[in-house]
């Protein structure tokens, strides 16, 4: 880490000189100013993390440096520096929102301890804020894939739900399509960011905890109520709350997050007051609201209010042409992941996984690449990684398709020229197991590949491609 940068702004050379000499000596990284503008400039220049401030300036005195310095950087650490008839001055100075203030004259020791506890507290303000980004850039529209025109629907309505901070959102789709994902991105992108995000997944919630869970406690209200406890709606004040599988939520409860929702306040159990709260709830859920509605297992009224936004994210059978560009992106993170060199998948393996029907939609997608990068130790990640279930069905159809002679008939050559190639490409050029895969010897591969004119280049360059269709169709 880099040594911490320490501005000094006080027109006694003595002091500048005397602190500077002692800060050094600590290993941190010191600039000094003799007046209020001069220390404005460096401050704005050189945004260090620590300032040191007399009060007494000529020109702009301490404290409109202060508060100049919090306008345009309300995140420097500021301590001041004042003498002792000027007590006064100095809580003011702290109302404006310095860290602490130092008596002049200073004991060294004291100055220190004072600069040593301010920079924890910029350690810890960096580290959050580093967390946040972190958070941000993770949950980012980058990291959701996909260019279906379906799914770009999806994009751009939560694009602007994210920028409208307060309104509710219904996320609707199949386990494995995404809602956790979404609803993380439609936080960390909106102006909610840096307060919480919490969620509450409404199935593991009995009734008799749901209340108190969501909404807090005061101390008393029940046997087990030993002291007051705040609910997730007040600690995600300022921020999002996802109520996973909100299906399952007791009829109840469901009354009481209605009021949430309209009137933006609620009771903990036992309280009589009114808990201002101020959250974007985002509800998540895989059934069919309107049918729960029917079945009188969910509130029509609830229903309607959170339905102001409904975003439907349609399972993966339904936008097929994402499922090569989601395999590639899970090859890249868990290659990296795993300090693995896998360079993609095989033209079979993306053929077999378009033909797949994915019930668990994007998770199972991502498991399926995973496993392959853990057991595999190929470049490409071939049919033969896939689970039985994926492997097994298409290629028992494929070899169906495979062995009917079309209406319109083959050329013979034609189909052993391909199979030939593919086998070859398969195997990475093994002319061996190449051959083993076509059931015929290795010369009669090596005749037949010069009698087709296939030489290790074509072979080659066909692997280097593995999305080229040139030889679909005619799956061994
Ligand atoms: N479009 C996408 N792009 C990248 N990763 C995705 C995408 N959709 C889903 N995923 C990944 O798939 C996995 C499952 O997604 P997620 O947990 O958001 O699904 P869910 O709809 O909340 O499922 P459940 O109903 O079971 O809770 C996660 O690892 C997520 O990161
Ligand atoms: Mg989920």
């Amino acid at each position: 880490m880099l040594p911490y940068e320490i501005l000094i702004v006080d027109d006694e050379k003595l002091i500048r000189w005397s602190l500077s000499q002692a800060l050094e000596k600590e290993g941190y990284h010191v600039l000094t100013a003799e007046d209020g503008e001069q220390g404005l400039a460096l401050v704005k220049e050189e945004d260090p993390d620590l300032v040191i401030l007399d009060v007494k300036l000529p020109g702009l005195d301490g404290l409109q440096v202060l508060e100049k310095i919090r306008e345009f950087n309300p995140g420097v650490v500021v301590i001041m520096l004042t003498a002792f008839d000027a007590l006064e001055i100095a809580v003011g100075a702290m109302k404006l929102g310095a860290y602490d203030y130092i008596h002049k004259p200073y004991e060294l020791e004291k100055v220190q301890v004072c600069i040593k506890n301010a920079l924890e507290t910029v350690k810890l303000k960096k580290e959050v804020q580093q967390l946040q980004e972190e958070q941000s850039s993770r949950y980012g529209f980058k990291n959701i894939i996909g260019q279906t025109e379906n799914m770009r629907q999806v994009f751009e309505t939560v694009r602007l739900v994210a920028r409208s901070d307060t309104t509710t959102v219904l996320l609707q789709g199949e386990s494995g399509t995404g809602k956790d994902l979404i609803a993380k991105a439609i936080h960390y992108q909106s102006s909610r960011r840096d307060h919480p995000f919490m969620e509450i997944d409404c199935t593991s919630l009995p009734e008799s905890l749901a209340e108190s869970e969501l909404f807090g406690h005061e101390k008393g209200a029940f046997t087990d109520a030993k002291v007051q406890k705040k609910g997730l709606f007040e600690l995600a004040n300022g921020g999002t709350v996802l109520l996973d599988e909100i299906g399952d939520m007791p009829l109840g409860i469901q009354s009481k997050l209605l009021r949430i929702l309209e009137e933006r306040t609620c009771k903990r159990v036992g309280g009589v007051r009114d808990i201002k709260v101020d959250v974007r709830v985002i509800a998540a859920t895989h059934v069919d609201l309107e049918k729960a509605v029917t079945a009188g297992k969910f509130r029509e009224d609830l229903y309607y209010r959170l339905k102001v936004i409904p975003i439907y994210i349609p399972p993966l059978r339904e936008r097929r042409d994402d499922i090569p560009l989601l395999a590639k992106y899970f090859v890249h993170i868990y290659s990296k992941e795993f300090k693995k060199k896998v360079k993609g998948l095989s033209a079979e393996t993306i053929q077999l996984l378009l033909e797949y029907d994915w019930p668990g939609n994007v998770r199972e997608l991502r498991n399926v690449v995973e496993r392959a990068i853990i057991l595999g130790n190929e470049d490409w990640i071939m049919p033969d990684q896939l689970p039985r279930e994926i492997f097994a069905k298409t290629s028992e159809s494929a070899r169906e398709e495979f062995f009917r002679l079309p209406g319109a008939g083959v050329n013979l050559e034609e189909v052993e020229k391909a199979l030939i190639a593919q086998a070859l490409s398969r195997t990475l050029g093994n002319q061996i197991q190449a051959a083993k895969l076509l059931g015929i010897s290795r010369d009669t591969l090596r005749y037949r590949m010069k009698k087709y004119n296939l030489g290790e280049e074509e072979v080659v360059r066909s692997h280097e491609e593995p999305e080229g269709d040139s030889l679909a169709g005619f799956a061994i």
